[in-house]
């Protein structure tokens, strides 16, 4: 196969979200949108990937630091003129291109991988991946003559009666051979309702050239999906939502309500943890095997929580490690804290992490244990097997030493004189 590179064209302005952000720059279930088209691209085998930026382009390079290149559309003449302004970007290239469009994010790796294929077997000079939708309003349709060849994509706003009632569609989602592309976006005219330039036109310009274009009704109705309204992204949502799921329930995960679990993208579990319901655990999450999490927990990114542990109803962890078979079983907060193994966080337990300017740390040693109530007011540590009592406030920096039990507000240890020691 000859070599692989990708377009993802991201200059729209998406007016439609009502936002001052990008509109790929949406984050859909702790993801933005425009990375699950990087990733699928990837997947799929791309290395080389170039996104098409507009006013969005500072955003976009922050975004993706160096991991992308940014080429920028300065105006936006349409999905053709995009591609074209990658054409300096891509010069002495000759090799295959997906283009892709950055507002929909439901494609999978595997099904650009599978077009991918097919495209080379077929030796053809562009592919389209389409699909058969119920509703094909608003996309744009695919033109087959008797022979079933393709010879065009027309737009909705352009289609007759007749080109209206075609029902197969082209989902945006291209590929390629780059030079060939190239040329015949030289050709491409904006005589149309929008006055832009079309890459669909690029289609119907190679078949009349006698060049193969195919198009491949590889993908469901669910992976066409762009994002242009916040219904879109709440649909969206709903089918990404879904397939993290099942993927956890496929590595040996038990969700015991699929329906009221949220998880967002990036979370490892490991096998025989069962999720209970109404439990949200955020990206950047990583859960050992054997745990317990939920119900009504709420895990937040930055989190680790080891084998064997148990997070219970209403506790809410954020940039926390959780030790080894330690138990936090009811209403705590636990934030940028350090639990060892074995240690058992009482009820109403709170790390105090914040204290208006900072966030600070609190290490709470193996084997610790916390009486209900205890107020830890970071940074401070609890050293291993120490102990408090119900109620108990440890102020900052009063650091309980191993083996000790304090009690009280301010803690003092207990059965010595009522001092605290350092
Ligand atoms: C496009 C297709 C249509 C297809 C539909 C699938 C064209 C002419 N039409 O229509 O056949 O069924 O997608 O969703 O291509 N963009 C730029 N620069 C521009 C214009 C657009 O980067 O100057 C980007 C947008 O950010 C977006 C993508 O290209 O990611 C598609 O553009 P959009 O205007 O949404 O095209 P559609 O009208 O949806
Ligand atoms: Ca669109």
């Amino acid at each position: 196969m000859r070599g692989i590179r990708a377009v993802i064209l991201a200059a729209g302005e998406g007016t439609r979200m009502k936002s001052a952000r990008s509109k790929v720059l949406h984050e859909l279930f702790g993801k933005a949108i425009v990375s699950y088209c990087v990733e699928a691209a990837r997947e799929s085998g791309v290395r080389k990937v170039y996104v098409v930026a507009g006013s969005n382009r500072a955003e976009l390079k922050k975004f993706f630091g160096g991991s992308v290149e940014i080429v920028h559309q300065a105006k936006r003449l349409g999905t053709g003129h995009a591609v074209m302004a990658c054409e300096k970007a891509l010069r002495g290239y000759d090799g295959d291109l997906f283009v892709l469009a950055g507002d929909a994010p439901l494609v999978r790796g595997a099904t650009l991988a599978e077009f991918r294929s097919r495209f080379s077997k077929d030796g053809a000079a562009a592919g389209i991946l389409t699909a058969e939708l119920e509703n094909p309003r608003g996309y744009g349709r695919i033109l087959r003559n008797a022979a079933g060849e393709v010879t065009g994509i027309r737009e909705d706003l352009d289609a007759d009666e007749c080109e209206k009632d075609i029902r197969e569609v082209n989902s945006s989602m291209y590929c390629f051979r780059a030079k060939l592309l190239f040329a015949a976006l030289k050709k491409v005219t904006p005589d149309n309702r929008k006055r832009e330039y079309y890459l669909t036109d690029a289609i119907s310009i190679l078949a009349e050239q006698g060049e193969a274009v195919q198009g491949y009704a590889l993908a469901g109705a669910a992976e066409l999906l762009g994002i242009n309204t916040r219904q879109d992204l709440a649909d969206a949502a709903k089918e990404i939502w879904k397939r993290n799921l099942e993927a956890h329930m496929g590595a040996g995960v038990t969700v015991v309500s699929p329906g009221t679990t949220y998880i967002e993208a990036g979370v490892r579990i490991g096998a025989d943890t069962v999720v209970h319901p109404f439990t949200h655990i955020e990206k950047d999450v990583a859960i050992g095997k054997n745990c317990s999490i939920g119900p009504f927990a709420k895990i937040r990114a930055g989190s680790r929580v080891k084998d064997g542990a148990a997070i219970g109803s209403f506790v809410e962890v954020v940039r926390s490690t959780v030790g080894e078979n330690t138990l936090v079983k009811h209403l705590a907060y636990l934030g940028d804290a350090t639990v060892g193994r074995g240690v058992n966080v009482g009820a109403g337990t709170i790390t105090a992490n914040y204290d208006g300017k900072n966030k600070n740390r609190t290490r709470i040693g193996d084997g610790a244990f916390l009486g209900c109530d205890t107020v830890l007011i970071a940074p401070v540590k609890v050293g291993r097997g120490a102990r408090t009592g119900a109620g108990t406030v440890v102020p900052r920096g009063r650091n309980v030493p191993a083996g000790v039990t304090v009690v009280g507000v301010p803690a003092a240890v207990l059965k010595s004189k009522n001092k605290l020691k350092k």
